[in-house]
């Protein structure tokens, strides 16, 4: 059953920010050719126009928000693998992100890596994957719907895949902000009950805690980027206590909340207005 209604398979209406998203990756030096796409390069020329707005009228950089939120999770990911707590990672809503990628040039074989998305965002990064020659046993796409409860694309078919002796990690990035707050927390609820079944679960991603009342640019850049989506930016938390009362009550139970000057990777971001406004969610079951 699924949380919500939208149709797998259809496009999705969050689905061309991913496309904008993964040129970025790219214009950053993140991501390799094999991602480039002619709709992400349209996108992104659009995006670059607004980033340009926010940086004029507000001196607010998307840039570094955009860095610091995929950085930090990079940093707080890398940790647990170089612990030896995570050898497996499912990332939901993956889009055309370069993580996975990047995660097994660095790793090799000590981990495994699957992208999941909607199925028509799937087959496309499985296309760009093949492509570059990047897909194997160790990385690979599934379709996966973050709300759905049971069936084909839901998270416990496909958790039931995978090794239960191996710590395995969750991450979404630039996910979480276009579910209300009750579809929010069905889907946390879900990733932890999932999770609790390997020795280690974490669960990574980008957190905004704000006032509920924001005006200025940020009100008007979300309700310009909701307008892109045709739906609306949902805050789910005042503070970084709600994000930790939030986790605990989705069943994780350990929870931190890291701010970007706290992360190192993330350090010269968090010193930009833009980049302060991301805090990275570590949970752990
Ligand atoms: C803003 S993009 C972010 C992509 C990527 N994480 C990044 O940061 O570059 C949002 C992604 O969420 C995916 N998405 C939307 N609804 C979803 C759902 N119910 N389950 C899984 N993925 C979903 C879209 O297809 C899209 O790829």
């Amino acid at each position: 059953m699924r949380a919500e209604a939208s149709r797998p398979g259809q496009s999705d209406p969050i689905s061309p920010t991913a496309y904008a998203t993964g040129h970025f990756w790219y214009r950053h030096g993140l991501s390799d050719e094999a991602f480039v796409t002619p709709q992400g390069i349209r996108l992104d020329r659009y995006a670059r126009v607004v980033i340009a707005a926010l940086k004029l009228f507000g001196g607010v950089s998307l840039d570094a928000l955009m860095l610091a939120r995929h950085r930090g999770i990079d940093a707080r990911l890398a940790e647990a693998i170089d612990r030896g707590e995570v050898t497996q990672i499912v990332e939901i809503a993956a889009g055309l992100s370069p993580r996975g990628w990047r995660f097994r040039r660095r790793y090799g074989d000590r981990i495994t890596y699957i992208e999941t998305d909607l199925p028509q965002m799937a087959a496309t990064k499985r296309a760009l994957l093949a492509r570059g020659h990047f897909l194997g046993a160790r990385h690979r796409v599934a379709e996966l719907d973050a709300l759905a409860d049971d069936g084909p694309l839901s998270l416990t078919q496909l958790a039931a895949t995978l090794d239960p002796a191996q710590g395995t990690a969750i991450v979404t990035e630039g996910l979480v902000n276009y579910f209300d707050t009750d579809t929010a927390r069905g889907m946390w609820r879900r990733f932890a009950q999932n999770l609790s079944r390997f020795p280690r679960g974490y669960y990574f991603a980008d957190v905004y805690p704000q006032a509920k009342k924001v005006e200025g640019l940020y009100a008007a850049f979300g309700k310009l980027l909701g307008a892109f989506v045709k739906g609306r930016l949902e805050p789910h938390f005042e503070t970084s206590q709600d994000v930790v009362d939030e986790m605990k009550a989705a069943g994780f139970r350990r929870v931190t909340v890291f701010e970007t000057y706290e992360i190192a990777e993330t350090l010269d971001v968090a010193q930009v207005k833009g980049g302060d406004r991301v805090k990275i969610l570590e949970a752990r079951c």
